[in-house]
């Protein structure tokens, strides 16, 4: 079988569980270049896998690469996506995939020019609660779903933002904890209803982090066009990462997760879920731990030029809801799909 020459530009937080999904996945790629504009981190990524390095991603330009990994701040998504695209390399972009939709527009627009691949990481859609649950609702075995609720409660201390140059401001990383945190619980329900939006109401606050001007707290209600109505809290202003919770109710029975574990419960039996693919935990436990699962799911699209799991349209629909809140809070409205997507550069305290 043909081995994917592959790179991957950003070697920050995020490139650990790469390097690891990149050992287990050493059958099928030759990693052959690490970037980062800091040199030292694309040095210490490369000499993992005796690869070359550099500083400058258009040193990659004729070096027959098949993927690019982007592992960068969110707003630098769009353009370096765009570019590896033009050149012909498929692309895997970190979650969100633009902090604007009408970026992620034009990178949907590319991909169809261009005709490579454009695959947009959430991994934790691939774990196996999430997969049977969708199966389960699909199957209405839960019957009509009336309700879905998601409560995220994690803490991002002042360091957190201290320590990074793009974190925690609008034009850089787009929002807070709704576009960083919370969108891997919203891209879950939203791909477990398997159903598009119909309307947004939320608002979002700053209670606890003077030092940004992004939101620490969220809350929303989004209308499901098969009739759902999802509650949403998600906060990164509390003491610990505790687990995430995620429920679906339907008239037969209720299902969800508690952070990586499903649970069934349904005619007087609770089932858990658990993963059982061979996981090495490298991040925190609370980035899920499905990386190399969905990086496998995407490299055998390229291979096979297959359709992309998790494309740029995904992506984009994800970003809708989160845009969606923003809008409403700026707005103080409901806020019907489709929708103009106005920049927010205050929110009020
Ligand atoms: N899927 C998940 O669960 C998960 C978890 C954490 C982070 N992320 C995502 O990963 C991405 C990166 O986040 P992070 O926490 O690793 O950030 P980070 O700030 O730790 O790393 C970003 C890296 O990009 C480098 N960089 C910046 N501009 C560059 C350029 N023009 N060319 C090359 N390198 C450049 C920086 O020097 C830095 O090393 C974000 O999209 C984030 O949301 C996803």
């Amino acid at each position: 079988m043909k081995k994917l020459r592959i790179a991957i530009i950003g070697c920050g937080r995020i490139s650990t569980s790469y390097a690891d999904a990149f050992r287990k996945l050493e059958n099928m790629i030759d990693v052959c270049y690490a970037v980062d504009t800091d040199i030292d981190r694309a040095k210490s990524f490369a000499e993992q896998f005796h690869c070359e390095y550099t500083a400058d991603y258009e040193d990659l330009i004729g070096k027959n690469i098949d993927v690019v990994h982007l592992c960068l701040p969110h707003y630098l998504h769009p353009a370096l996506a765009i570019w590896a695209m033009k050149a012909g390399i498929n692309v895997l972009v970190e979650k969100p995939v633009a902090i604007t939709l009408q970026d992620a527009d034009k990178m949907i627009d590319v991909q169809k020019q261009t005709g490579v691949q454009l695959g947009v990481i959430f991994q934790t859609r691939y774990n196996k609660g999430v997969q049977t649950i969708k199966r389960l609702i699909a199957e209405n075995k839960l019957g009509k779903i009336s309700g879905a609720r998601s409560y995220l409660t994690w803490t991002r201390p002042d360091s957190y933002y201290e320590e990074s140059n793009w974190k925690g401001t609008w034009d850089k990383e787009g929002g807070g904890v709704l576009i960083d945190q919370a969108i891997h619980s919203i891209d879950r329900v939203r791909y477990i209803l398997g159903s598009d939006v119909e309307w947004i109401e939320g608002s979002i606050h700053n209670y606890r982090h003077e030092m940004i001007k992004v939101e620490d707290t969220a809350e929303a209600v989004v209308k499901f066009k098969n009739g759902c109505l999802y509650n949403l809290y998600a906060c990164n202003l509390y003491t610990d990462n505790s687990p995430i919770t995620i429920e679906f109710h339907g008239e037969k029975g209720r299902a969800g997760l508690i952070q990586d574990m499903g649970f069934i419960d349904l005619d007087g039996m609770y089932t858990e879920i658990r993963n059982t693919h061979d996981e090495v935990k490298v991040g925190p436990d609370y980035w899920g731990s499905c990386h190399d699962v969905q990086i496998r799911d995407f490299y055998e699209s390229v291979l096979n030029d297959t359709k992309v799991s998790v494309d740029g349209t995904e992506g984009r629909k994800t970003l809708e809801i989160i845009k969606g809140i923003y809008l409403s809070s700026q707005q103080k409205k409901r806020i019907v799909l489709p929708f103009e997507d106005t920049a927010i550069e205050e929110i009020v305290r």
